[in-house]
């Protein structure tokens, strides 16, 4: 059964950057987060239709923060020296990030928007243009064989069905294949109160511990987690067979100790996270205020899902932020979901910025980097993760 621990108010579809015209149409819905006392998963009350959100207007790309680009280059060299995989599926291929470091012969994806399908088809990889299901894993074991590594980030935390998407994995995976899968990790958000990890697109902000209980009942076993810093916190799950295992590496024990430590298993650990949640909006809209007061210029860096949840939670609009900039070209021009705060298309922050919001506040350092100009001449930058504050 869940209950409910947080409610983070009307909120739009976090990724759909509208135009000026959709403005009066948009759709909303209430985001209301519980906890499932069997499984112990942080799991929305309701959720939104995946087609609502996954569709030809998807504006995400992967490869628009170099961090990224690096940190997939990365896990595929690591993986190809320690498992050498014959075949390779990724589920959620968005812009094919990660698929371009592996062969394009022997490497299948699934993505359900069409926008991106259509380009990695283009690249040469073969891309089913659905949602990831047990009927879609059963056509794909007839067209070519099981997988020795199936590889999803940012992706299973995307599904509502999770028995159905591990028992989909669990039919198309080959003998001694590995699962790998990485999301943000539910320790780092309660303990860097990030609230803003979730919003439509993530349904489930995944523990270990709940993890182990869903993957158990689907005949999957975790056989080692790395904790990564992508996203604010993520932890990649390694997943085989439960009839295949051989060995489980420490860092499962590990982590599922430090979750326990965190009451991660209880719902008192989220009603506790919930009053620090309504905290840090008084702090933010507060501190947002007496700037603009002060006739401070604030903009926005980074146009993410996370700050669709953060505005739309706090109130916040163009009141207070003038624009938010962003390097993705689906994304400029246009406005953000529910606070309408216009997109625009600039490669660094104008000279006329006092303060900006850190809305990408996972790619601070990239960011901070890139915009030594703008911190050197005394430019802000605020953040509310892990509390409202400059950086
Ligand atoms: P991300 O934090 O991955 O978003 P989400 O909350 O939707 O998962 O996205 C970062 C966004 O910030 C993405 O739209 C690209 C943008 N961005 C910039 O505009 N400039 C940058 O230097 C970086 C690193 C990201």
């Amino acid at each position: 059964m869940k209950v409910q621990f947080l409610d983070l108010g009307k909120q739009p579809i976090a990724n759909r950057f509208i135009t000026d015209s959709e403005k009066d149409s948009e759709f909303f819905y209430n985001l209301t987060v519980g906890f499932d006392n069997s499984s112990k998963l942080i799991t929305h009350m309701d959720y939104v239709d995946p087609p609502m959100m996954f569709n030809e207007s998807y504006t995400y790309r992967g490869s628009m923060s170099n961090t990224m680009v690096q940190h997939f280059k990365q896990f595929s060299e690591n993986f190809k020296k320690s498992y050498n995989p014959k075949s390779v599926l990724e589920i959620g291929s968005n812009d094919g990030v990660f698929l371009k470091n592996w062969d394009v012969d022997t490497t299948y994806a699934v993505e359900p928007c069409g926008n991106f399908a259509k380009e990695t088809n283009e690249l040469g990889y073969v891309t089913y243009h659905d949602f990831w299901t047990r009927t879609l894993s059963e056509f794909i074991k007839n067209e070519h064989g099981s997988m020795d590594l199936i590889f999803a980030a940012n992706c299973i935390c995307h599904i509502p069905d999770l028995d159905n998407t591990f028992q989909a994995v669990e039919g198309l995976l080959s003998r001694n294949g590995m699962f790998v899968f990485e999301d943000p990790s539910l320790a780092q958000m309660i303990n860097t109160n990030s609230y803003d990890q979730i919003y439509d697109e993530h349904p489930h902000i995944f523990s270990v511990i709940a993890l182990q209980n869903i993957l158990s009942r689907n005949g999957l076993t975790i056989v080692k987690v790395d904790n990564t810093p992508v996203h604010g916190g993520s932890n990649r799950i390694y997943v085989q067979r439960t009839s295949d295992v051989v060995s489980i590496d420490a860092s499962v024990r590990s982590n599922i100790e430090f979750e326990h430590m965190l009451g991660l298993d209880n719902i008192e650990t989220f009603i506790a996270f919930a009053k620090k949640v309504e905290q840090s909006k008084k702090d933010l809209i507060t501190l947002l205020t007496r700037c603009k007061q002060l006739g401070k210029k604030i903009i926005s860096y980074g146009a993410t899902s996370k700050s669709t949840t953060v505005f739309n939670y706090c109130g916040i609009d163009s009141s207070l932020i003038d624009y938010v900039i962003d390097t993705t070209p689906e994304k400029q021009g246009k406005y953000t979901p529910g606070s309408h705060i216009p997109i625009i298309n600039t490669n660094k922050i104008n000279s006329d910025v006092d303060m900006a919001y850190l809305g990408a506040w996972n790619f601070a350092s990239e960011i901070m980097t890139k915009e030594s100009e703008y911190v050197n001449r005394g430019g802000k930058f605020i953040t509310h993760v892990p509390l409202v504050k400059f950086i």
